[in-house]
């Protein structure tokens, strides 16, 4: 057929990511992560990170081609993140992915990392429902988007709300430390909820009447953050055992409350039908669950990506870059510069 044949270059936060796709077809997804590098420091370092990538750039991008059995001189273009994420590990991206495309003769293509967390998920479920709503949910980022065209043309993606603190993913992992559980988190926060029960009610931010007028589709974590860390040293002091798992579901209830009311609500205001969730907390169980239930009230679809295609990785970039190359959009000039500010 005449899909395109697209390779993604990804490497905003610690994933070096290298992906290829044939239209909506997934042929190679290789990730290299430095996640264990940075577990130590309890969050990811963007030094050790631009290493990382350089180190595994080269090796991912074999590991891609030969498990999609192309070579890569094969592609109709090259696509890389360009935006947003950690300024010197786009760096290693834009350049490697710059040199491919300029050594091989191929187009260039710079996506945007969050519009590529929504173009994804056509190789798990097909071509993508425009407009939809999208939440997107990672340890960098929580946003709602609404996507009338997933390649940005004629502002095809809409921020309508954002957190003003902390990402969903960032809490997780801070009330997972804070409950001594390992870096990333929220596997862990998710795990240790199932056995505990939704005892304690923490806040939901940004959800009085007087917030939602400035901030209906925004997010805030950082004071449930800081109310779960008061609970937890005032159960300390009283010597009492902290019972994780009970705070880990309460805690985890609050997230996955906000997140979902705020995401149905949009979407239900625009008018929209279909509802996906991306990034890395798109994982979690409780609010995948709590997502469907509240859409299906209202006559909403939710399409979630499976959990390797949720968090970062290079078979978003190809897919988008595909998609790109599919509605004829201009190639990206070879001058391309990494934005670690990058609007949708
Ligand atoms: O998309 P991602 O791999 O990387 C970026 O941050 O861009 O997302 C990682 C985040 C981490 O904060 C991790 O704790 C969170 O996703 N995460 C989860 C779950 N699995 C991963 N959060 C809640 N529940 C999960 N099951
Ligand atoms: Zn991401």
């Amino acid at each position: 057929t005449d899909a395109p044949l697209v390779l993604g270059i990804e490497t905003s936060c610690d994933e070096t990511g290298v992906g290829v796709v044939h239209g909506h077809t997934l042929l190679a997804d290789a990730v290299a992560s430095s996640v264990e590098e940075h577990a130590r420091f309890g969050g990811v370092v963007p030094e050790v990170a631009s290493r990382a990538h350089l180190e595994a750039m080269v090796p991912t991008v074999e590991r891609a081609c030969e498990t999609a059995g192309i070579a890569v001189g094969d592609v109709d273009a090259i696509a890389v993140t360009s935006g947003p994420g950690l300024a010197g590990a786009l760096l290693v991206g834009v350049a490697a992915a710059k040199a491919l495309a300029l050594s091989l003769g191929k187009p260039l293509y710079g996506v945007n990392h969050l519009a590529s967390h929504v173009a994804v998920d056509q190789l798990e479920h097909g071509a993508l429902p425009e407009p939809c709503l999208a939440m997107l949910v990672s340890g960098g980022h929580s946003s709602i988007l609404r996507v009338a065209d997933v390649t940005g043309a004629d502002d095809g993606v809409v921020p309508l709300g954002a957190t003003i603190d902390d990402a969903a993913g960032e809490a997780f992992d801070k009330v997972a430390r804070l409950l001594g559980l390992p870096f990333p988190g929220g596997p862990h926060i998710d795990r240790a909820a199932r056995e505990g029960s939704i005892t304690i009610d923490f806040p939901r931010g940004l959800t009085s009447r007087r917030d939602l007028e400035r901030h209906r589709f925004d997010y805030s974590f950082s004071g449930l953050k800081t109310a779960v860390a008061r609970w937890v040293e005032a159960r300390e002091r009283s010597g009492e055992p902290v019972p994780v798992a009970d705070v880990a579901a309460s805690f985890q209830e609050a997230v996955c409350d906000v997140l979902t009311r705020k995401a149905v609500d949009a979407a239900a205001d625009q008018g929209i039908e279909d509802i996906l969730i991306g990034g890395g907390v798109a994982a979690n169980s409780r609010l995948r669950v709590l997502c469907e239930e509240r859409a299906a009230a209202k006559g909403i679809r939710v399409r979630v990506p499976r959990p390797g295609l949720c968090t970062d990785n290079g078979a978003m970039v190809a897919a988008l870059g595909a998609e790109m190359v599919a509605r004829g959009r201009t190639p990206s000039s070879y001058d391309l510069p990494a934005d670690s500010s990058l609007p949708v």
